[in-house]
């Protein structure tokens, strides 16, 4: 059981200061358990007291964890001068101080993207050490060769030498067969790309479907998010 602060539960879980939460809750603007709470300094339990900002719900958990399909042209990083990234498609009601993306997709990829506020989490999500899965539909310039899957599936060497750990891949031929599903599991720079320009191959379009045995949710439109259910966090790391 954890107890925390009302002001501070408030600012943590918001864009609003430590200051503004206080004032907020001195304006009569918060309920704890359908009580109005007027005092900054008194203590809910996290988890178990129900919250309302404005005559809304407010979320009290700890920490954030939200699905994204991201669209192509958006950069998967917290802030950015000149261009949209992914932060900027987390409606209101999800923001919060310290969200940032767990591992990045590149500008032209699409499909499964996580952002939380949880650094632990996304370091056991992304370390090479914990091998989760992440699998990716690429779709190709040309089929693959014959021995294109067996080749990614022994570990294959890119241009410049580095070498992969071994792969699944398989052909999805009821899609067509220049598409292709590949599950790794670590995540070089361009990964993906780089392994089928070692086949000699170019991949034109990249999706992201599964990270762990969390599914993109199909009702999900690129560009749109959803936050997690606490059992779909645990499909993401599952030991
Ligand atoms: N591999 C790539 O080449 N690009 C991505 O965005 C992800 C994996």
């Amino acid at each position: 059981m954890i107890r925390e602060r009302l002001d501070k539960v408030i600012a943590s879980r918001s864009t609003f200061s430590r200051k503004e939460a206080r004032n907020l809750i001195k304006d009569g603007n918060v309920r704890v358990n359908g009580e109005l709470a007027t005092e900054p300094h008194m203590t809910v339990v996290v988890g178990c007291d129900s919250l309302a900002l404005f005559e809304k719900p407010f979320k009290a958990e700890r920490f954030v964890y939200i699905m994204l399909n991201k669209p192509q042209g958006v950069l998967s990083a917290s802030r950015d001068a000149n261009a949209k990234t992914v932060l900027d498609l987390v409606p209101d009601s999800l923001m919060r101080r310290g969200l940032f993306p767990a591992g990045r997709l590149d500008k032209d990829t699409t499909g499964l993207l996580i952002i939380t506020d949880d650094g632990d989490f996304s370091h056991r999500m992304l370390s090479p050490r914990k091998k989760v899965p992440k699998t990716y539909r690429a779709y190709l310039r040309d089929p693959l060769v014959e021995d294109g899957c067996s080749l990614l599936e022994s570990g294959i060497n890119l241009k410049d030498g580095t070498r992969c750990r071994p792969a699944q891949a398989r052909i999805l031929p009821q899609e067509g067969e220049n598409i292709v599903e590949i599950i790794l599991t670590e995540g070089k720079y361009h990964q993906v790309k780089r392994m089928f320009a070692a086949l000699g191959n170019e991949v034109q379009a990249l999706e992201r479907t599964h990270i762990g045995s969390l599914e993109l949710d199909p009702n999900l439109k690129l560009g749109q998010c959803r936050e997690l259910k606490p059992e779909e966090v645990c499909k993401i790391i599952m030991d």
